[in-house]
Order: C-alpha cells, then structure tokens, then sequence
C-alpha cells in the first residue's frame, strides 16, 4: 500500500493568511494541518507517500524534506496546473503502480486518523474505499446517495440540490482499477477531472465501491470559524509540559504545554493551551483553547479561543476572542485622542472592532 498526499491548491477561503503561505501548512495546534495528515498515513503503516504539489512546491517541499522525520519515503509530484484530484491520481501513475493506495487530501482534517480503515481496506479488497461524513452544507463537497442497505448508489460533485447530507470525506481508498476509471472521465463544469466522476465511473461499472460514514471531520480547514472549532479539537487531547520557564507570580492551570524557551511572567494561563518556544507572555491572561505560535509577545494584553501564528505580538490588549492572527502582525491600542481606530491591513483581510 502507498499513500497520494495531494497537497496543491490555492486556498483563496484561508486569504490572507494563505497570501504568504500553503494552505495545508497553516498551523492547528502549531503544527501544519499537513503533519497530522504525514502521522496518519506513517501510524497507518503506509511509508512509501508520493505528495502531489503545485505552486507553493518549495514551501511544501521545504517543510516535510525527504520524509523520514516521519519515518516516510516522500516523493514530490509536481502538477503543473491544479486540474482536479482525479488528475492528481492520472500523473502520479508511475510512481502508484498496481498497489493499492491511500489518497489524502493535505488540507482535510480526519480526526482519529485512518489506521481502522487502510487495516479494513487490507483485509476485505474492495476497488474503492470512500468516507462520508453528515454536513450542515453538502453543495460545498461531493455527495453521496446511499440505498436502504447502505451501498453506495450515486456521487455528485458540489451538486445544486444535494441528493443527501453525507459529504465525501478528503480520504479515498483505491486499488489498480481507479486508474482505468481516472482516464475514462472528462473535465466537469469547474474545468477538473473529479476524482467524485471517476468513483461514480467504478460504479457504474460494476465495481466494489463500499463507503464509512465517520464524525470528527473538517474540510479544508476552509475557513476561521473551522480553523478555530479543529484547533479547539486538537487541544482537547493536550497533555501538560511545562518545558519553558515560569515565574512565581504566574499560574497556569490545566493542560497547558509551554515550549523551551518560552518565559511566562505575572500572567495567567487557562488550558487547554499552547505556546510556542521563544514565545514571551507577560502580565496577560491566555484563555481556553488558544494557540500561541514561537516567537511571539504577549504583553499586558488578554486572549482566548484564538490562533496566533510565529513572530507576531500584542501589546495593552484586552479582550481578544475568536481570531486568527497571521505571522509577523503587531496588535496595540491606538493613541487615546482621537479615538480612532488605526489599520494596515492585508487584501483579504476581515475586522470586526467592539466599539
Ligand atoms: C474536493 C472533492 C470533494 C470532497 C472535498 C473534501 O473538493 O472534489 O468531493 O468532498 O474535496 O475536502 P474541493 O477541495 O475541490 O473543493
């Protein structure tokens, strides 16, 4: 078994953030999205991983090497225009061979990982192996229709009128017989070769098509309120370190890790919490479920239910709740007359002021 990590894309629902950056390398719980997706496919016992890039290659490149910090054999394919997931699995034919594989979309996030269904996939053989999972708003993703014994019957990619609210999870299992399927197909609407048009394919001809239905699933990562709901999942399995340093007049409550090299003074830390290394917080309050990235500064300043990415800083604020603050950005209360309000603002960019 090998594993397709499909991991280019624009990610215009993550602008501005994904200006600057991939978005499969956006951080939850200050690590990449992409990571999780690499542990998965390494805890699942698959080593051989082919991550299928396109414009921000060397970002991608850059982050996960040669692989073997995960105990994988990463080869790069570079797809020279993003032309859909079936396309991905058309130009990584060489590097697939026959084997059986584990397809993943580098900006989903499956919580649970994907041990339980490659080890299912393994035993009963079947020519496809998708994942569903119930959604609020199923003419975002592929859709599918189940009959009353649960077998898969149709698939419809971002359909108008959605036939069901089961929604085609980023992780696709596949044996030899997707290949004929991926090259069968043609461009849909949007211009792609849909990897949903070439299982409906497998279908249609006859082929064992089975499908799980899990919970714990976030697409993309598409957008900040999700952002916020998976980092808020991920901290929820946090384990308490305390590898920084922490002076006498600071408490830090629950399950909080603080990196080596982090200085924490006169402040107050609710867990579930993280904090990068050479991150300094000082006279603040970090509340529940807030990512705090390396090298940043928190100064007389509070924040919960947040994501702040490396090097940014936040200087006499209080109350920050709900954002994601990118890299390299400084937050400080404006001169107190006027009472204006002062911006430099990224494209892209969204604000909402209490006042
Ligand atoms: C793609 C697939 C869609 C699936 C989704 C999951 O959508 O085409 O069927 O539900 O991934 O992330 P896209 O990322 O192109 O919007």
């Amino acid at each position: 078994m090998k594993a397709l990590l499909l991991s280019g894309g624009s990610g215009t629902r993550l602008r501005p953030l994904t200006h600057t950056s991939a978005k499969q390398l956006v951080p939850v719980a200050n690590k990449p999205v992409l990571f999780y997706g690499l542990e998965a496919i390494a805890e699942a016992g698959v080593t051989e991983v082919g991550i299928v890039v396109g414009d921000t290659a060397e970002e991608i490149r850059e982050a996960v090497g040669d692989g073997s910090a995960f105990g994988l054999d990463v080869t790069y394919i570079p797809q020279a225009a993003p032309l859909g997931l079936a396309h991905a699995v058309l130009i990584a034919r060489e590097f697939l061979g026959d084997e059986d594989f584990v397809m993943y979309l580098g900006d989903n996030f499956v919580v649970g990982g994907i041990t339980d269904l490659v080890d299912a996939f393994r035993t009963e053989q079947p020519d496809a192996q998708i994942l569903l999972t119930k959604v609020p708003n199923p003419t975002a993703f592929g859709v599918a229709e189940l009959d009353a014994a649960g077998r898969v019957v149709g698939l419809e990619e971002k359909p108008a009128r959605p036939r069901s609210e089961l929604a085609l999870v980023g992780v696709y299992l596949f044996g030899p017989a997707i290949h004929e399927a991926v090259r069968a197909i043609e461009p849909s609407r949007r211009g792609e070769l849909e990897i949903t048009d070439a299982v409906q394919r497998l279908i249609d001809t006859g082929r064992d098509v089975r499908s799980t239905t899990v919970s714990g699933y976030w697409k993309d990562t598409g957008n900040v309120t999700d952002m916020l709901e998976v980092n808020r999942s991920v901290l929820e399995t946090l384990e308490r370190r305390i590898d920084g340093a922490v002076d006498a007049g600071s408490e830090i409550i629950g399950r909080v890790r603080i990196e080596a090299g982090a200085k924490v003074t006169g402040s107050r830390i609710v867990g579930p919490v993280v904090v990068g290394p050479e991150t300094v917080i000082a006279d603040s309050y970090v509340g529940p479920f807030t990512s705090i990235a390396g090298g940043c500064r928190i100064e007389d300043s509070e924040i919960e239910y947040s994501i702040m990415l490396r090097d940014s800083s936040m200087s006499g604020v209080r109350r920050v709740q709900a954002s994601l603050i990118g890299r390299n950005v400084e937050v400080t209360p404006a001169d107190r007359r006027p009472a204006a309000h002062r911006f430099v603002l990224g494209d892209h960019s969204r604000v909402r002021i209490s006042s």
